[in-house]
């Protein structure tokens, strides 16, 4: 659900100006939306077909021909695991033809100009034990709430195992604002940077301040450097246009990111402004195909900053590598590798929270390497793993109970995010026995 800056909570953040309300926190509990008759009939209609209530959702997803619906089950529990915060719906820029821009009059669909913080204390108070995840953005720009900062305070103090996002325009920040947010615990900022110069950033974000976009972004880079955190994980999504889209540009970015000291740089491939967006970069060109792997959709590892996408070689070690490794069923199998980092970017063995820390994986496959069980065995690294080095890893490896003949495949995973394999590194295959 989506909590507006007035209180009501809508289905979904694809809905600009909160044409689909659930309830409102103002006159009922979190749970009493969540459970109430609005949810549940949307439940029932949605597992029979079809609901009116999804009006013109661009979310929606008609079914084919002869599709049943899907079979989700009524009863969503007491509470919802994900949650969108709207702190204000009222923004500092102005973007290109946008559905949450000043001069769409978005701010009068809402009936409060900013999140009552007692208001965002209850809700949080009432779901914070059943919430996975809480997005702190939706339309407008988070950070223009006086106390938004105080918010993913509020959040990560309470609740430390939410994973809480937020992606700004970076431009109500000051210096002290985008350091004291470093501080909050909150786990992954993302700054919407479309450009790497003013000329060509204001095309999009109108009235925008590249140089003041940037360096809040540095302040935050720098704090985390300084007291040696890993948290906030710091995103720089360049959204791609027909203005912003050549070589030239899109190295300054690379440069830029990796001067300041982003974690992450990845571009974004959009279809609209339908008269503005990368047409060099449409997917399916030849152009698109050399930066795929560069953007935001195609793994949350992949990372345009060159050398940062996470590469690693896996060698396992067994007496004779050309026969598969033989194994009693039932028994734990021990197994030496060697693991090498060949990116440039540390795999860190510990993180804030548990997230992002790298870990080796067996994945437990048929003889036709067929996936059995993706989350079969797991190693820990021994230590931090810098850019170039390499460590041995043990691995304990259970036997499958049925005898027969098996794949194990190696690959690394940073936890909570994705398996290297999915941004392109590559993985290694051994065939087993079991006997
Ligand atoms: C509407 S913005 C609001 C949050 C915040 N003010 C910001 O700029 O990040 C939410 C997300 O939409 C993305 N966005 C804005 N315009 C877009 C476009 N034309 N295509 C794809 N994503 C877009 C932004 O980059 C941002 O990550």
């Amino acid at each position: 659900m989506v909590l507006l800056c007035d209180g009501r909570l809508t289905c979904g953040c694809a809905d600009p100006y909160g044409r689909r309300v659930l309830g409102d926190t103002r006159t009922t509990s979190v749970t009493g939306v969540w459970t109430g008759e609005v949810a549940s009939a949307l439940r029932r209609d949605i597992v029979s077909g079809g609901s009116k209530f999804c009006g013109d959702c661009p979310l929606k997803l008609p079914l084919k021909k002869d599709e049943a619906p899907p079979a989700r089950p009524l009863d969503a529990g007491a509470l919802p695991g994900r949650l969108f915060v709207e702190c204000t719906a009222a923004c500092n820029i102005s973007c290109n033809q946008a559905c949450c821009a000043p001069e769409t009059g978005i701010t009068r669909t809402r009936q409060a100009g900013m999140l009552d913080f007692d208001l965002f204390t209850r809700v949080i108070d009432e779901a914070g034990p059943s919430l996975g995840r809480v997005d702190f953005f939706n339309y407008g720009e988070a950070f223009l709430h006086k106390r938004a900062v105080e918010m993913c305070e509020y959040i990560k103090s309470r609740y430390p195992d939410i994973f809480l996002y937020t992606s700004t325009n970076g431009l109500a920040f000051n210096d002290a604002s985008a350091r004291r947010l470093v501080h909050s615990g909150i786990d992954e900022v993302t700054f919407s940077i479309d450009g790497a110069s003013q000329d060509t950033y204001v095309k999009y974000r109108q009235r925008g301040d590249f140089a003041k976009a940037l360096a809040n972004l540095r302040a935050m880079a720098d704090e985390k450097a300084k007291h040696g955190r890993d948290v906030p994980y710091l995103n720089w999504r360049y959204i791609l246009f027909k203005w912003n889209d050549h070589d030239e540009e899109m190295n300054t970015a690379r440069r830029l990111a990796v001067d300041i000291g982003v974690d992450r740089l990845c571009w974004e491939i959009t279809d609209h402004p339908e008269d503005s967006f990368s047409q060099r970069f449409r997917p399916g060109t030849a152009d698109y195909k050399t930066i795929e792997n560069q953007t935001w959709d195609h793994s949350r590892l992949s990372n345009a900053i060159p050398g940062a996408t996470p590469r690693a070689r896996i060698d396992v070690r067994t007496l004779v590598p050309a026969l598969p490794i033989m194994a009693r069923r039932g028994k734990t199998l021990q197994l030496h590798t060697r693991v090498t980092n060949l990116s440039n970017r540390r795999f860190a063995a510990q993180a804030s929270y548990g997230r992002r820390l790298v870990r080796l994986g067996a994945q437990l496959c048929a003889a036709d390497g067929t996936l059995i069980n993706l989350d079969y065995a797991r190693a820990w690294l021994p230590h931090h793993l810098e850019g170039g080095q390499h460590t041995d890893i043990q691995i304990e490896i259970p036997t499958p109970a049925e005898p027969g003949r098996y794949q194990l495949k190696f690959d690394l995973v940073s936890e909570g995010i994705d398996w290297f394999e999915k941004s392109g590194s590559q993985t290694t295959r051994k065939n087993l026995l079991v006997v």
